[in-house]
């Protein structure tokens, strides 16, 4: 079935000059761009982001990195997107990630993790209505 899933290269990943490299692996599956943004959030916007983690002890440290700096925030479509992202993606913890996922090719860190993909339908029409309120 075809879906679609709200995509985040987190400032590390533009900070370390990763976006194409991360881009091109979602190109090269087949996913399709329909929406893009370069942009800075603020605490609120990562708390709106993140609700169901405000409460957690990694929350404050989380909020932290992800408004250092400028994000790009995407909405892929394909079949199957949610969960072909998320494999993609590779686990949470970099160090434990498998090679081959672009966290355990490019990431050995827990919150550094260069890429947040939804995880559910239910959040990914949350997130994209949050992020790209305008998409049709
Ligand atoms: N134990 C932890 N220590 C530090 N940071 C963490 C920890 N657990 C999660 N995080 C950070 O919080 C984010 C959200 O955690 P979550 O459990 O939703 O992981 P995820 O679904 O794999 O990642 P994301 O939601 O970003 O796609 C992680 O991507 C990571 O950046
Ligand atoms: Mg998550």
């Amino acid at each position: 079935m075809t879906q679609r899933t709200l995509v985040l290269l987190k400032p590390d990943a533009v900070r370390r000059g990763l976006v194409g490299n991360v881009l091109a692996r979602f190109e090269a599956k087949g996913l399709s761009i329909v929406a893009l943004e370069h942009r800075h959030i603020d605490a609120a916007m990562a708390d709106a982001h993140y609700a169901e983690h405000v409460e957690r002890d990694f929350y404050p440290p989380l909020r932290t990195f992800v408004t250092s700096g400028p994000l790009v925030a995407l909405v892929l479509e394909g079949d199957e997107a949610i969960e072909v992202v998320r494999a993609l993606n590779g686990a949470t913890d970099g160090r434990k990630a498998a090679p081959g996922t672009i966290r355990g090719d490019l990431s050995l860190s827990n919150r550094e993790n260069l890429v947040h993909g939804s995880d559910s339908p239910e959040s990914a029409e949350r997130e994209i209505a949050l992020w790209f309120p305008n998409l049709g």
